[in-house]
């Protein structure tokens, strides 16, 4: 395991991405929905770096991952949306691998009546992009490679780390639930 992005590298991209959503939404409504379960990180730390009226929700996405990093059918839940009729939206998730989880709930929010509906995402592999959508805010983008923390997990652990850490080839071939090594410093 690799350390990819500190706690502090990404708090300053958090506050990178809060100035620019404020620029761009001037005060105005937003109803900020995070992409359970990996975003709950970055909502947390993003939302209270936003001023003015706003509500939270949350969506729920999963594409199934056989052997972990290969996307696999995706699966939607919106039951939990608040109303979002006439609404500027600001969808929020920790990682655009592929960007068919984005793209499917974009398209699934605008026929939930939303007025408009912007995507934010912590970090994005550029090199395994296969829509057309591009995110209207990106934290950081990264290389090709597992990551873990501050949401985003293997095999549902690691989500508590403070920062972003690539997993080696090793340890995604580790059988599930095995210790995986502490990160290191590069
Ligand atoms: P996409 O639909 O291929 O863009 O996949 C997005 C979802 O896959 C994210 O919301 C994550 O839950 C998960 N995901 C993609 N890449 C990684 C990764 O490197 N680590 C952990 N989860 C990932
Ligand atoms: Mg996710």
């Amino acid at each position: 395991m690799r350390q990819l992005l500190t706690a502090e590298e990404l708090a300053a991209g958090i506050d990178r991405l809060a100035d620019a959503v404020r620029r761009d939404c001037g005060g105005r409504p937003l109803t900020l929905l995070g992409v359970l379960t990996g975003s709950i990180v970055l909502v947390a730390d993003l939302l209270r770096r936003l001023e003015g009226p706003l509500e939270v929700g949350m969506v729920w996405a999963s594409s199934y991952r056989g052997a972990v990093t290969q996307p696999g059918r995706l699966a939607l839940r919106l039951d939990l949306l608040p109303d979002l009729t006439g609404r500027d939206v600001l969808l929020v998730d920790d990682i655009f691998d592929t960007g068919r989880t984005l793209a499917a709930l974009v398209a699934a929010l605008r026929s939930h009546g939303a007025a408009s509906v912007k995507t934010l995402v912590l970090l994005r592999k550029p090199a395994r992009t296969e829509v057309a959508l591009v995110p209207d805010y990106v934290g950081f983008d990264i290389p090709d490679a597992f990551v873990v923390g501050y949401g985003l997990d293997y095999d549902g652990a690691w989500r508590n780390l403070p920062e972003i850490c690539t997993l080696e080839p090793a340890d995604l071939s580790s059988p599930p639930g095995s210790p995986l090594p502490l990160p290191q410093a590069e």
